[in-house]
């Protein structure tokens, strides 16, 4: 039997008061199992759309399908959803395990739920502090202690605001665990997230918004494709003539990089498509010229999303004076 999916929404328009559109039509996917990423600039709207999959908002516009159940113009969602934005909301003065307990009697779960709260704290790595009131938990822990309560809930749909928020490494993994196990069962994940590393190695699909809108969704080896010429820094033994072997390549572009702070005197900031790259390392070690490094100023994934949401520094796009018409692209 074919499952319907556990997010479909189409056409989502959402505003906050006569200036703000937060939401501009978007469509989002999400499959059972699947772990979804929404990845955009500050303000593009993630929290907002995440809101609206838990019911703590309600959209202007557009049609919204939760677990195969419409939702409508009320702030309900179906049973089966969990999750948190902006923090999870917990009781300070109660421990971490008053805080879970108290959860599940409000919610009328009684002790044969699925995972059990001990269970639960294992599994985000708070054993160690299970009775510790969280008033003095750092956000990290705060983090972690969410997705423990979603995790009582044994959830369909589980939406996650920028999970690895405070994370430490240790932290980190327990909640990258957390996640792909859930997903291994069938749980869908949507989660938001500012770190590419994340997003690559937990998300499946990402979507891209900016300024509210749409500007990818697919899978994340598609975005990184997306990304189409990079910077590379040329680490040579000689940079001057390093710089002149660059100037004579074809389809490569010297990117002025004077006034990066990371950059030093041996390097060379180059762009241009993979073939020319090559093209340069050959020419470099013909004119007796040694290359120590060569990699990308940032990662694929990063480079892509500068492009689409249209943050990339102003200063990328120059080339260095006396060089037109180089670019063979
Ligand atoms: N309650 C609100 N009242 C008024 N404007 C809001 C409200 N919530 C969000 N906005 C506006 O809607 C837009 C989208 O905000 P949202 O919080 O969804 O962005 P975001 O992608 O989560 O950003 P960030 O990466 O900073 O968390 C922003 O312009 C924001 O100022
Ligand atoms: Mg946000």
């Amino acid at each position: 039997m074919q499952r319907s999916p556990a997010v479909r929404a189409r056409g989502i328009t959402k505003s906050f008061g006569d200036v703000v559109l937060a939401l501009d039509g978007v469509d989002l996917d999400v499959a059972s199992g699947q772990v979804h990423g929404l990845v955009g600039p500050n303000g593009a709207g993630k929290t907002t759309l995440l809101g609206l999959l838990l019911g703590l908002a309600v959209a202007d516009g557009g049609s919204l399908e939760i677990l195969g159940t419409p939702v409508g113009r009320t702030l309900a969602v179906p049973d089966g959803v969990a999750g948190f934005v902006d923090g999870p909301g917990l009781y300070p003065s109660l421990t971490a395990r008053q805080n879970l307990s108290a959860l599940l009697s409000l919610r009328g779960y009684d002790s044969g739920n699925a995972v059990s709260v001990d269970d639960a704290l294992e599994q985000v790595g708070l054993t160690d502090v299970a009775d510790d009131r969280i008033r003095g938990f750092s956000l990290g822990m705060r983090q972690r202690l969410g997705l423990a309560a979603a995790l009582l809930t044994t959830p369909r749909l589980l939406v996650l605001d920028e999970p690895a928020n405070g994370l430490d490494p240790a932290g980190k993994r327990h909640v990258h665990r957390v996640i792909t196990r859930l997903a291994e069962d069938g749980t869908a994940v949507v989660l938001s997230s500012h770190r590419m590393d994340d997003l690559a190695a937990l998300c499946s699909e990402v979507t891209l918004l900016s300024t509210g809108r749409v500007v990818f969704s697919g899978p994340v080896s598609k975005l990184a494709a997306e990304s189409g010429e990079l910077d590379y820094r040329v680490r040579t033994s000689d940079r001057a003539a390093a710089h002149q072997v660059a100037l004579d390549t074809p389809g490569l572009r010297v990117v002025p990089g004077r006034d990066r702070a990371e950059l030093d005197a041996d390097v060379l900031v180059v762009r241009g498509p993979v073939p020319a790259l090559d093209e340069l390392v050959v020419r470099l070690v013909h004119a007796d010229v040694a290359v120590r490094e060569l990699a990308p100023v940032v990662t694929p994934l990063e480079a892509a999303f500068l492009a689409l949401t249209g943050a990339e520094e102003t200063d990328a796009g120059e080339t260095d004076a006396g060089e037109t018409g180089k670019e063979g692209s």
